[in-house]
């Protein structure tokens, strides 16, 4: 673990001396800072890698302390976590809105959490494999049907392209509207999605601020951009500034993993408009080949590249079902992959909300996953 430099802001001296003690302990240098002015003018000086602010400062406000943070090139890309005694969602939401990159509560279950994200924001950066100029590759995934393991497959082909280029930055984002399932399945439960995201100002949206401010999800090596957590959440959706959002990783991230599940919205037509390869999944009922069909046929007619497309059979059901030469026929062109059926190791691996390619990396499911990735990125760069 890399030793890090932390600036704590809190009117509480209890809660200052707790959070050195804890930290120091673990091999950090901490600061402090009572009130607010004093906590700009120390993060100015010594440039901490994280903040730790108590948002009720004694002497300015919440939100002219992360105004002046966020102006400043010195820190405008710090991430700064807010650690409150204010328990109410929507002063959470406000301070993530006004630039706050986390948000806790001041609770004895929260501390393991905080101190995992205080050591793992905002790492070094590793340096990008490619061309950033040209920006980073984005890879769609969607179906006809819902259930035909999409989900899944997306959680872990990020995770094995992680593992098969090291030194890429992946961001994993859910797109699944009006209820993205992604956050859950790998155990991710602050408030960052992409509502919240685009409720933001365009200019706040930079590449350094998705870097800092999207989580690292540890297990699984990939960031997420959290899909929209209700279906109120997607009705306040921002939509028009997906495509921002979108140019935006690519400044940032290698690949952007985009799970569209099986909406074929006004929202997800603008990602597919820009994707490198759109990975259309089918199951193994006739139905499921049908509807891929038909959503083939409905790219085409948009005049997709068709090079561009990538359908891969999921056995999600079982044994029965289709073969490939058969969902070929019905399909009525060449599928690219198979990926078996994993049986109760990747429900087990799911409901642990944990990698099943990285649980049980000999399973042939796995080892087909991982070629499958493998070939895909190929195909994406032979395309250029
Ligand atoms: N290859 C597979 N082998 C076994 N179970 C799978 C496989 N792919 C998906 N599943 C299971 O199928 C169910 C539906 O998958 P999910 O990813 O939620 O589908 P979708 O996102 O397309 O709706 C989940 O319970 C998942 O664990
Ligand atoms: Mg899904």
């Amino acid at each position: 673990m890399q030793a890090r430099n932390i600036l704590v802001v809190d009117k509480d001296i209890i809660t200052r001396k707790f959070l050195k003690q804890t930290l120091e302990k673990r091999g950090h240098q901490v600061l402090q800072a009572e009130l607010g002015k004093e906590g700009l003018v120390f993060a100015w000086r010594d440039k901490p890698d994280v903040i730790v602010v108590d948002p009720d400062l004694p002497d300015i406000n919440s939100e002219l302390f992360i105004q002046k943070i966020r102006q400043d090139a010195r820190t405008a890309s710090t991430p700064v976590i807010a650690l409150s005694t204010n328990l109410e969602p929507e002063f959470a939401k406000k301070c993530i809105i006004q630039g706050y990159t986390l948000y806790f509560t001041k609770e004895t279950e929260a501390l393991p959490k905080l101190l995992a994200q205080i050591e793992n924001i905002g790492k070094a950066k590793t340096t990008p494999l490619f061309n950033k100029d040209a920006g980073g590759k984005v890879l769609v995934f969607l179906s006809g049907k819902g259930g035909v393991g999409v989900s899944s497959l997306v959680t872990n082909i990020a995770t094995t392209i992680k593992e098969y280029k090291k030194d890429a930055k992946v961001v994993l984002m859910d797109m699944v509207l009006p209820l993205g399932s992604l956050a859950t399945r790998v155990g991710y439960q602050e408030s960052i999605n992409i509502t919240t995201l685009a409720d933001l100002p365009l200019e706040e949206l930079t590449p350094e601020f998705m870097s800092a401010t999207l989580p690292q999800i540890s297990g699984w090596k990939f960031y997420l951009l959290a899909g929209s957590p209700t279906p109120e959440a997607a009705n306040l959706l921002q939509w028009k500034k997906i495509p921002h959002i979108i140019n935006i990783l690519r400044k940032e991230f290698d690949y952007i993993v985009v799970d569209l599940g099986r909406s074929l919205s006004r929202t997800s037509l603008h990602i597919i408009q820009a994707a490198h390869l759109i990975t259309l999944v089918l199951g193994t009922e006739k139905e499921s080949a049908r509807l891929g069909k038909a959503v083939q046929e409905y790219l085409l007619g948009l005049n997709i590249d068709e090079r561009k497309l990538y359908p891969i059979i999921n056995r999600a059901v079982g044994h029965e079902g289709l073969t490939k030469a058969e969902a070929e026929q019905i399909f009525g062109s060449e599928i690219k992959g198979t990926i078996p059926f994993m049986g109760a190791k990747f429900t087990l691996a799911n409901d642990q909300a944990e990698s099943a390619v990285r649980k049980y990396p000999r399973d042939t499911g796995s080892m087909m996953l991982i070629d499958i990735s493998k070939d895909m990125l190929e195909t994406v760069e032979k395309l250029k």
